[in-house]
C-alpha cells in the first residue's frame, strides 16, 4: 500500500470551496487527488491512481458554513488552511522539478504524475 502522504495531488482550485448546509454527523468523501469533478467532494475519479478519499465526519455542532479545501495541500484536511495562498509557485517548481517530468510528455493511462501532481489534460 503506498503512503498517502508522499502522494503530491493535482491543484484543482487555488482556495477553498464554501460549503453550506452540512448535518451533523453527516459523512464526506473529501477528494485528495485533485481530480474529482465535483470538488472539494470525492466522484471516484481517484480510481487507478493511488490516492484515497478521506473520510470526514461533519462534527456535531457544525458551522453554518465550511471552507473547505480545494488546493489539496491543507495541513488541517478537509479544512482550507490558506496553503493555497502562495502556493502557484510551488507547485510550479514542484513539476519542473519533478524526478519523473521526462515521462509527463508520455503519461499514457494515467491520470496524473503522483510525483508532482503534474495532470496531462485538465
Ligand atoms: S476523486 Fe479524488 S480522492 Fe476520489
Amino acid at each position: 500500500m503506498t503512503d498517502q502522504s508522499t502522494l503530491k495531488p493535482h491543484v484543482p482550485t487555488y482556495g477553498p470551496c464554501s460549503i453550506r448546509d452540512l448535518k451533523p454527523g453527516e459523512i464526506k468523501l473529501w477528494c485528495t487527488c485533485g481530480l474529482s469533478k465535483k470538488q472539494p467532494w470525492c466522484d471516484g475519479s481517484h480510481t487507478g491512481t493511488s490516492f484515497r478519499p478521506l473520510k470526514w465526519i461533519v462534527p456535531e455542532h457544525a458551522q453554518t458554513v465550511y471552507l473547505i479545501c480545494a488546493c489539496k495541500y491543507t495541513k488541517r484536511s478537509p479544512i482550507c488552511d490558506a496553503t493555497h495562498i502562495g502556493l502557484t509557485s510551488t507547485i510550479r517548481e514542484q513539476i519542473e522539478g519533478c524526478p519523473l517530468k521526462q515521462e509527463h510528455s508520455n503519461i499514457g493511462d494515467k491520470k496524473l504524475c503522483e510525483q508532482c501532481g503534474f495532470v496531462p489534460d485538465w
